[in-house]
């Protein structure tokens, strides 16, 4: 097993452990990539969003928030083309039955070529040392430069296909690469097919095709359909942005590695309506926004990166990932997409209504071009997550080595902010003036009062769910009023007045600092 697969393993397994996600109706076996937030996610989750919707609308007084029904008329389907062209290619394996998306099955093959030219970087990296210069050896080494031009290859040649809808081309692909089903090594596979991702449900009485609705796929289609309504009640002038976070739904194929992709998620959007023609220089704009909205959390640069999409959709004419390094691998994080005036075009057409502005500025009448920023809550959670967990050894008060899982979040997203643990649990003294301590505290912040345990294990319990502060009452306290305040990552310790405490904690753990 791989130190990239333990790692992740170890994620999911402390995500259950400390109440942040567990599997959807567990009890029935669960349901597949359909996952419940528990008590420390939900809080996570909900910072997350508080970061994102300070940062977008508060942050710019040109963005305006929306909270559209999940719920659209059907036609938005039709014109946004998610009814046509919102497929995956799907393949059968005749023999085990099981069911793949064929882009995945050829992604699966090249995450292969990529595991091996890592692994020959690691062997350089052993054999080199400190002299070892990453760049020059990714760039010269005969057999890694190998593997990195056969990938690209690939990429494109998948990449065309995709755009192409070449679905016997795709076949004809995993044929030729001798893919297998990963799980039974069965080649043999049935034809490659489109397959709609939208889930459909029925509108109360009305009995079929007429009744029939989609759950959304994309937030996005709230924020067009409303475009007018939102310009003329906050008499916004372009360019303005209108955002949004909310509920999407997508019938993916094949659901793995956890939150990352789910069949019921969260997507944090905003649409920003620009004069054509601008899009480009609002597209760089969004594009280095949105990376520093991430580095700001102290991502370090090198777990990032731009990914510029080969094959734009139909109505993109630019679009650019934010990757994140998830414990398997770069993947798409949030998407910045130029969208032309293609969703505001078609409404019109399939409305019949315009949905046009007029520019005071330059006295014309316009179909407003959108740029869009696109990122899924739960990808967010997840790198969130996987950036925090740490395994470490520290030395304990009486100099003995142990280790700890600590989850090292940025203080104004910890679900937590502090913990009040008196010393002692059977010494009333402590224990009351630690209750007395909570109950100022818990007006300004998420608390937490816990004597259930040695004191060592109420920090461990802490340091795994992330709370940056944890407040010791000892018996010094009942003297002269102070506390320890225990720092999660540095753990060094300070003694500090209870009255400046919820000062002190309220500094460093403000949304604020991220602003
Ligand atoms: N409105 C544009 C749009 O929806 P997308 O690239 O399909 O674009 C945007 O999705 C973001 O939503 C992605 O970058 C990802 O973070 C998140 N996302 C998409 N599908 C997801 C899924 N099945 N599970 C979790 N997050 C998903």
């Amino acid at each position: 097993m791989s130190t990239q697969n333990d790692a992740f393993k170890k994620l999911v397994a402390h995500a259950k452990e400390y109440g942040f996600i567990f599997p959807s109706s567990e009890i029935y076996d669960g349901l597949g990539a359909v996952y419940d937030y528990g008590p420390y996610g939900v809080l996570l989750k909900n910072n997350i969003k508080e970061y994102w919707w300070r940062s977008m609308v508060q942050m710019h007084q040109n963005i305006v928030g929306l909270d559209a029904a999940i719920f659209m008329h059907p036609t938005t389907w039709k014109a946004s083309g998610h009814v046509d062209a919102f497929n995956d290619p799907l393949i059968d394996n005749k023999d085990s039955k099981k069911r793949y998306r064929a882009d995945q099955l050829v992604e699966g093959y090249i995450e292969k070529i990529e595991a091996k030219m890592e692994k020959e970087v690691a062997k350089g990296r052993k054999r080199f040392g400190e002299s070892f210069d990453e760049k020059q050896f990714r760039e010269t080494h005969p057999r890694v430069v190998q593997y990195a031009t056969r990938i690209r290859e690939l990429q494109e040649r998948l990449g065309q296909l995709l755009s192409e809808g070449d679905l016997e081309g795709l076949k004809n692909m995993i044929e030729e690469l001798e893919i297998a089903d990963p799980e039974t090594g069965s080649r043999n596979w049935t034809e490659v097919r489109q397959f709609n991702l939208m889930f459909a449900t029925q509108l109360g009485a009305v009995a079929g095709e007429g009744g029939k609705l989609y759950l959304r796929p994309e937030t996005a289609q709230g924020i067009f359909v409303n475009f007018l309504n939102v310009q003329k009640t906050t008499r916004q002038k372009i360019p303005f942005g209108i955002a949004q976070i909310g509920k999407a739904f997508r019938n993916e194929i094949v659901a793995r590695q956890f939150i990352f992709r789910m069949r019921e998620f969260e997507q944090m959007e905003m649409q920003f309506f620009v004069r054509p023609g601008t899009e480009m220089e609002w597209y760089n704009y969004w594009k280095e926004t949105r990376m520093n909205w991430h580095k700001k959390l102290g991502t370090p640069d090198s777990e990032l990166r731009f990914h510029d999409h080969d094959n734009l959709a139909h109505y993109a004419n630019a679009a650019v990932d934010i990757e994140y390094r998830f414990p398997f691998g770069f993947r798409e994080l949030e998407g910045i997409h130029s969208r032309t005036d293609f969703d505001l075009s078609s409404h019109e057409q399939h409305s019949g209504k315009k949905l046009r502005y007029f520019d005071p500025e330059t006295k014309e009448t316009y179909v407003p071009y959108v740029v869009e920023t696109s990122i899924g809550c739960d990808r967010m959670f997840l790198a969130v997550l996987s950036g925090a967990l740490q395994e470490e050894s520290v030395r304990g008060a009486e100099g003995k080595e142990s280790s700890r899982d600590v989850l090292k979040l940025p203080p104004a997203l910890a679900p937590v902010k502090c913990a009040i643990l008196p010393l002692k649990r059977n010494e009333e003294r402590l224990t009351k003036t630690a209750r007395e301590i909570f109950d100022r505290l818990k007006r300004s912040f998420y608390c937490q009062y816990d004597d259930t345990g040695s004191i060592g294990k109420l920090y461990r319990r802490q340091d795994a769910i992330g709370t940056p502060y944890c407040i010791t009452v000892d018996f010094e306290t009942l003297d002269d009023q102070t506390v320890t305040l225990r720092e999660r990552d540095s753990l060094q310790q300070e003694r500090i007045p209870i009255d400046q405490l919820e000062k002190v904690i309220a500094e460093k753990t403000d949304m604020k600092n991220l602003l």
